[in-house]
C-alpha cells in the first residue's frame, strides 16, 4: 500500500507519520510505505523532512493555475505516479474541489484540529475556549466534499486548562495528533 501525504507547512503530522512507518515496521505489516510527501507551497518545511528519508517529494503551488479544478487535476496526476492506497492530508491547507475528493473517494483523510462535528473550520482552539468547552481534541475523518464532514474514522480529546490560550491548547491538541493520525491510517489499511 503507498500512502501519498499532503502538506502545506511545518508537516509534524506528516512526520510523526513517517516515523511511525519506520518504528512499528508498516512495511511489513500492513505492507504500506510513505510513498510520496507533496506540498503546495515550496516554503514547506516539511519537505526538508521527506527529502532527508529520502522519501519522493514534489511541490505544486497553485499560483499557476487559472481554476481550482486545473490544479486539483495537476495535483492529482502527481499522486497517481504513486497509484497511492490512501492519500493523507496533514495540515494542507487548500480546499479540494468535489471532482478531487470523488476520485479518493474512501482512501482520503484528514485530520481536524477538534472534536468533530463540533468547531469545523478555522480558530478551532479559541472557539472551543470562548464557548467554555471543557475538553478539545482532534479527528481524523474520511473527506467528502463538505468541508471538515465525513465519517470519523479516530478522534482524541484533551482536557482544557483554566489559563489555557489558543497556542496552550493548540499544543496539547498536536502531541495527540501525532498519535492518532498513525493509528488511524493503519486501521483504514488494515481494513483495505
Ligand atoms: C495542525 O493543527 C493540524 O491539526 C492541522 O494543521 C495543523 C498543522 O499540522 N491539520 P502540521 O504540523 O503541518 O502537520
Amino acid at each position: 500500500h503507498n500512502i501519498v501525504i499532503l502538506i502545506s507547512g511545518t508537516g509534524s503530522n506528516m512526520a510523526a507519520i513517517v516515523q511511525a512507518a519506520e518504528r512499528e515496521r508498516w512495511h511489513e505489516q500492513p505492507g504500506a510505505r510513505v510513498a510520496a510527501v507533496i506540498s503546495n507551497r515550496a516554503d514547506a518545511q516539511g519537505l526538508a523532512f521527506a527529502r532527508e528519508r529520502g522519501i519522493a517529494t514534489a511541490v505544486l503551488e497553485h499560483g499557476g493555475f487559472a481554476t481550482r479544478e486545473a490544479f486539483d487535476a495537476e495535483l492529482a496526476a502527481l499522486i497517481d505516479r504513486h497509484a497511492p492506497a490512501l492519500v493523507v492530508l496533514a495540515g494542507f491547507m487548500r480546499i479540494l474541489s468535489a471532482g478531487f475528493v470523488a476520485r479518493y473517494a474512501g482512501r482520503l483523510l484528514n485530520i481536524h484540529p477538534s472534536l468533530l462535528p463540533a468547531f469545523t473550520g478555522l480558530h478551532t482552539h479559541q472557539r472551543a475556549i470562548d464557548a467554555g468547552c471543557r475538553f478539545a481534541g482532534c479527528t481524523v475523518h474520511q473527506v467528502t466534499a463538505e468541508l471538515d464532514v465525513g465519517p470519523i474514522v479516530e478522534q482524541a480529546v484533551v482536557p482544557i486548562l483554566a489559563g489555557d490560550d489558543a497556542a496552550t491548547l493548540a499544543a496539547r491538541v498536536l502531541s495527540q495528533e501525532h498519535l492518532v493520525y498513525p493509528r488511524a491510517i493503519v486501521r483504514v489499511l488494515s481494513k483495505q
